[in-house]
C-alpha cells in the first residue's frame, strides 16, 4: 500500500453514512516520517470544509501546546479516528469507527512512528484501552507493541475547562522531552 493508493482509498470511502455529509475527506496532514503521531476524534467544521486536521479553534489552542513546547507541527503527523465529520460533531459511533480504523492503522504503518498520542478520550480509548479513563491517566505512558503511548486532555475540552490546560503542559513537556530523547 502507498500513500497515493491509501489517499485516494480514503477520499472515494463510501463504507459508512458519514460520506453523504461530508464536504471533504480529512485525511491527515505532517510529516509522513515523523516520530511521533498525534491521533484526534473527527473532524469539525472547519476540518471538513479545508480537508486538514485541526486547524479550527480547537486546533489553533493545540497549535499553542505545540509551540509552546518546542515542537514543530511540520515535523509531526496529525490524523483522527474518523476521516470524515459526524454531523453536529457529535461523538463517532463504534460502527464508523470500525469501517474507518483501517485507514489509520495503514497510515501507522507507512509511518512507522515511535510514540503515538492519543488527542482525547475517544482515540485513547479506542487505541490504548477501551475502559481509559482519561482524567486518570492522561500522562501515563504505555508500551504496546512497537510505539510508546500516551493520551493528553482533548483540545475541545480544555477549551470548555480551562482548569485542566496546567495538566496539558506538563504533558507536552514530557512528550517534547520523549521526543528529544528519541532523536539524541
Ligand atoms: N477535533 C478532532 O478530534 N479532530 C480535528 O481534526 C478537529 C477537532
Amino acid at each position: 500500500m502507498t500513500w497515493e493508493e491509501l489517499e485516494k482509498q480514503c477520499n472515494e470511502c463510501t463504507k459508512c453514512e458519514l460520506c453523504k455529509t461530508r464536504t471533504n475527506t480529512v485525511f491527515g496532514c505532517g510529516n509522513r516520517n515523523a516520530d511521533i503521531m498525534f491521533i484526534g476524534e473527527a473532524p469539525g467544521e472547519k476540518e471538513d470544509l479545508s480537508g486538514t486536521p485541526f486547524v479550527g479553534r480547537a486546533g489553533q489552542l493545540f497549535d499553542k501546546y505545540l509551540e509552546a513546547v518546542g515542537i514543530e507541527r511540520e515535523d509531526v503527523y496529525i490524523a483522527n479516528m474518523l476521516k470524515c465529520r459526524p454531523p453536529k460533531n457529535r461523538d463517532p459511533l463504534p460502527s464508523e469507527q470500525d469501517m474507518c480504523i483501517e485507514y489509520l492503522r495503514d497510515q501507522i504503518r507507512l509511518i512507522k512512528p515511535k510514540m503515538i498520542v492519543c488527542l482525547g478520550r475517544i482515540s485513547a480509548m479506542r487505541l490504548i484501552d477501551p475502559n481509559y479513563k482519561i482524567t486518570v491517566q492522561h500522562g501515563q505512558w504505555v508500551r504496546k507493541g512497537n510505539f510508546d503511548m500516551t493520551a493528553v486532555f482533548h483540545p475541545s475540552l480544555l477549551l470548555r475547562d480551562p482548569r485542566k490546560k496546567e495538566d496539558m503542559l506538563t504533558d507536552m513537556k514530557e512528550i517534547k522531552r520523549r521526543l528529544d530523547l528519541i532523536r539524541s
